[in-house]
């Protein structure tokens, strides 16, 4: 198998997998956050310096029917090509003939970037003469999309077998295992585990996972309140996974057996509607009245939990404590996040993932502040829940 630092990428092509699914801002139609693009920079920078060429495929949004201007990602490439400093060129389809024609005149120092690789079913499927053809664009495949590392599809996995000697993973994909294994495979102890947002449901394999290897897991968001309800709490009108109740009291149990410390927040902000001015106040999480529903962790909670953080060596951090998107209900997630930090700074390894804890701690200015931000969403949660990720097992097969 190939490594990317020892290859010498001088006169090729590289078929470079990235993940450039990137939030868009409405409004203005253009790239609302490039934390993925220029997470991808040492990677494209350390090829183009060797004197090669590189192909770029990603996927962008979820198109179900061919091609769409809303999945284009013509919208990015004016974005890419401020990040990267020089000129990408783009070809408006991914196996046209016209992007044969464009990626087989590289000249080395170019760019060409192809269109969503979803504007074709066969991406999704897996489709393996689909991956064939798009091998046919490079000399090599360099595979550094980690947020799309839990996906079977063409461009992800089958795509790898084409290039058995001319393979490999990319500086990101290869910096974001290395910081999950830290986490999940030599965490130092006390390992801590932030776990929030607003489903219980999509977060019952990472936690039953996290039994195993962590000493404290702290639960927040609209998920804690399945909890609460499971040990008999009045939770008003807040978030409820009726169907979950049984697996929220066999979480409960079991940690206790395997003395893994829950800590669910003891006290919520209520509010008596969904809305950023809606009427607020502070009550115990089990006590909160009809009509009411809890929407971010209360200040108790949020002094309960940094306690211990700050007495932790190790942290993980998928998941909002409350609606921090609203100013009103913020308060929760950001003093997370500056308990985070200050752990950081003490000494404790930090890594978030997941989509909305890294929009989180940008919005509070301290993505810096933590040890490393994971550019992955289901990809990092995937990993944590232990799943072999096949973006990545395709690398070494
Ligand atoms: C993401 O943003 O989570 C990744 O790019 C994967 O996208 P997907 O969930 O549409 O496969
Ligand atoms: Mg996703």
């Amino acid at each position: 198998m190939s490594t990317f630092q020892s290859y010498s990428f001088k006169g090729k092509r590289a078929i470079v997998r990235v993940d450039f699914n990137v939030p868009m801002d409405k409004t203005t139609g253009l790239v609302a956050d490039d934390k993925r693009i220029r997470a991808a920079l040492p990677t494209l920078q350390h090829i183009l310096h060797q004197g090669g060429s590189i192909v770029l495929l990603s996927h962008f949004g979820r198109p179900k029917n061919g091609p769409e201007q809303i999945f284009s990602l013509a919208q990015i490439q004016h974005r890419l090509s401020e990040v990267l400093g020089s000129e990408v060129l783009f070809a408006d389809d991914c196996i046209s003939e016209e992007a044969f024609r464009l990626s087989s005149a590289l000249q080395p120092g170019q760019v060409l970037l192809l269109e969503n690789v979803r504007f074709y079913k066969e991406e999704t499927a897996g489709d393996l003469a689909f991956a064939e053809k798009l091998s046919k664009h490079g000399d090599c495949y360099v595979n550094d999309a980690f947020g799309a590392a839990h996906r079977a599809h063409a461009s992800t996995t089958q795509l790898a077998g084409f290039f058995q000697n001319d393979k490999m993973a990319g500086l990101l994909m290869n910096a974001e295992i290395e910081n999950a294994k830290k986490v999940l495979k030599g965490a130092e102890r006390p390992f801590t585990a932030i776990v929030g947002g607003a489903k219980v449901s999509d977060k019952v394999l990472i936690v039953e996972n996290l039994l195993q290897i962590a000493d404290h897991i702290i639960i927040g968001g609209g998920m804690a309140y399945t909890f609460f309800k499971a040990k008999g709490g009045q939770i008003g009108a807040s978030l409820c996974e009726l169907e979950r109740l049984e697996t929220c009291k066999e979480i409960l149990e079991r940690a206790e057996k395997m003395g893994v410390q829950i800590h669910l927040p003891k006290d919520a902000v209520i509010a008596d509607r969904f809305a950023a001015d809606a009427t607020t106040q502070v009550v115990p999480s089990e006590q909160i009245p009809d009509g009411w529903m809890g929407l971010d962790i209360g200040p108790k909670a949020s002094e309960e939990f940094r306690s211990v953080l700050l007495s932790s060596k190790t942290i993980l951090w998928n998941g909002p404590m409350g609606v921090f998107e609203m100013t009103a209900f913020e308060q929760g997630t950001k003093n997370m996040a500056h308990a985070v930090a200050e752990a950081t700074k003490n000494g404790a390894f930090s890594l978030i993932g997941g989509g909305d804890s890294a929009a989180a701690v940008q919005q509070f200015n301290l993505s810096t502040d933590v040890s490393y931000v994971s550019t992955g969403g289901g990809a990092l949660l995937e990993y944590f829940e232990g799943k072999i990720l096949p973006g990545v097992a395709a690398l070494e097969a």
